[in-house]
């Protein structure tokens, strides 16, 4: 593992093991439903946008979705995300393991994929708080993902 992968990996680690331990403590903010605090469809709408242009722009990530389709990618995870911040969605994609089952994720493209994420929501403005909160809910669907 190079310098500067070990840099990123560590950075995402810490960032997702700061995200659990602050989500852990209930401030005020973490009793408004998390899909509305993200700023409901549009808000979850945007995050997705801008996450798809991030990943785009990620040579570290980029090979895995060579063959996807962006528009079911972009419909699906939207899906996801609303039911996974308690929108009132119901998500009609593949289960998470079969989605992944297969890519080889590694731990380095799944913290990439996190940095993405979090990229995607400074750029919607959304609180840091909130972003934590989902962060944590990601966190628990590594498993999930990493199957290698
Ligand atoms: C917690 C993190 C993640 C979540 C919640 C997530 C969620 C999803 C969802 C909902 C879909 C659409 C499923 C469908 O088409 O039925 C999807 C597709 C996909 N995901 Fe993930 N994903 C995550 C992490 C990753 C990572 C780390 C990678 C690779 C670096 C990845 C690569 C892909 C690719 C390539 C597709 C498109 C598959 C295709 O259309 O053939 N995902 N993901």
């Amino acid at each position: 593992m190079s310098v500067i992968s070990e840099f990123s990996f560590s950075k995402s680690f810490y960032a997702l093991t700061l995200a659990a331990l602050l989500s852990a403590c209930s401030g005020t903010q973490d009793t408004e439903n998390l899909y509305t605090a993200l700023g409901g469809e549009a808000g979850v709408e945007e995050i997705a946008d801008n996450f798809i242009m991030e990943i785009a722009y990620d040579d570290r990530v980029i090979a895995y979705f060579e063959d996807a389709n962006v528009d079911r990618f972009r419909q699906f995870f939207i899906e996801h995300l609303c039911m996974l911040t308690d929108g009132p969605c119901v998500y009609t994609g593949d289960t998470l393991i079969d989605t992944h089952v297969g890519m080889n994720v590694t731990v380095a493209a799944f913290n990439a994929i996190v940095e993405d994420l979090m990229a995607a929501m400074n750029k919607a403005g959304i609180a840091i708080g909130t972003q934590n909160r989902l962060l944590a809910r990601m966190a628990e669907l590594r498993e999930q993902i990493i199957q290698m």
